[in-house]
């Protein structure tokens, strides 16, 4: 399980209470992230995100290597030929609530809906057939356990997850992640209240910390890459 996220100098990752297209905008659309993005969804299986993120970025887009980093789709595509990946990764759509636009694109192309079970009686009847929905769970928030072990069993191992942060904080929690690939973008983003928020949101882990070790450092310009590592605790 690894995570790729684009903060601010400040550790920002989400803005105006997370309806803006955060990434963006943070990373000012920058290309060696978005290259860095395409490389890192060309890796996997699965792109787990929150249905916070699929609203905050709008109809049109995708979470495929080639949307957000086009002129190295052959690339990409020789990469996951290596990789015995065929075809794109499968987008992963985390909601409790079940808002999601039927004609969100990515819907439309085909992805896997995560959900409960009084959502997905609903959201079969109005998403595109080939959209796959499923009820993990039958109260308002789905285990992150239960949604990786049925991931595991559809055959997906390496997943990467692009947050947001509201999912993120709940798999750092869980101990679930080995890697992050994080972008600091030479800007300050600001706080004031909740509006804007950091890479993990709405857990606390007080005086204990999860620690990571650096594994990788890169620059571009002003913008530096981030690796870590945590340990899985035995
Ligand atoms: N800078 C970056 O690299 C980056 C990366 C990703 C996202 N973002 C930004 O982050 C902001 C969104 O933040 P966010 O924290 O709200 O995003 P999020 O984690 O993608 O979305 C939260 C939503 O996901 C669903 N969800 C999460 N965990 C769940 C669980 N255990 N069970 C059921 N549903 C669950 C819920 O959807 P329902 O409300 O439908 O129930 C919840 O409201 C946006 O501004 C986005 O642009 C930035």
């Amino acid at each position: 399980m690894y995570a790729n996220f684009v903060s601010s100098i400040d550790g920002i990752v989400a803005l105006e209470g997370g309806t803006a297209p955060s990434g963006g905008i943070i990373s000012g659309r920058n290309e060696a992230d978005r290259f860095v993005m395409g490389m890192l969804r060309a890796f996997a299986d699965v792109v787990l995100v929150g249905a916070g993120t699929v609203r905050a970025e709008g109809g049109r887009a995708l979470w495929t290597p080639e949307y957000i980093f086009p002129a190295a789709a052959d690339g990409f595509r020789a990469l996951r030929h290596t990789l015995k990946r065929d075809g794109e990764p499968r987008l992963v759509i985390v909601s409790a609530r079940g808002e999601l636009d039927p004609s969100h694109r990515a819907l439309q192309a085909g992805a896997l809906v995560l959900t409960t079970e009084t959502s997905a009686v609903r959201l079969r009847r109005v998403l595109p057939g080939v959209t796959d929905v499923r009820a993990v769970s039958g109260t308002d928030r789905l285990d992150v356990h239960q949604i990786l072990d049925l991931l595991e069993a559809d055959g997906h191992h390496r997943i990467l997850t692009e947050g947001g942060p509201r999912l993120f904080g709940q798999i750092v929690a869980n101990d679930d992640i080995d890697e992050l690939f994080l972008t600091v973008s030479p800007v300050l983003a600001g706080q004031k209240g909740d509006r804007s928020f950091g890479l993990v949101h709405g857990v606390d882990f007080g005086r204990a910390p999860k620690h990571g070790r650096l594994i990788g450092v890169r620059r571009h310009g002003s913008h530096l890459f981030l690796r870590y590592r945590w340990e899985r605790p035995t």
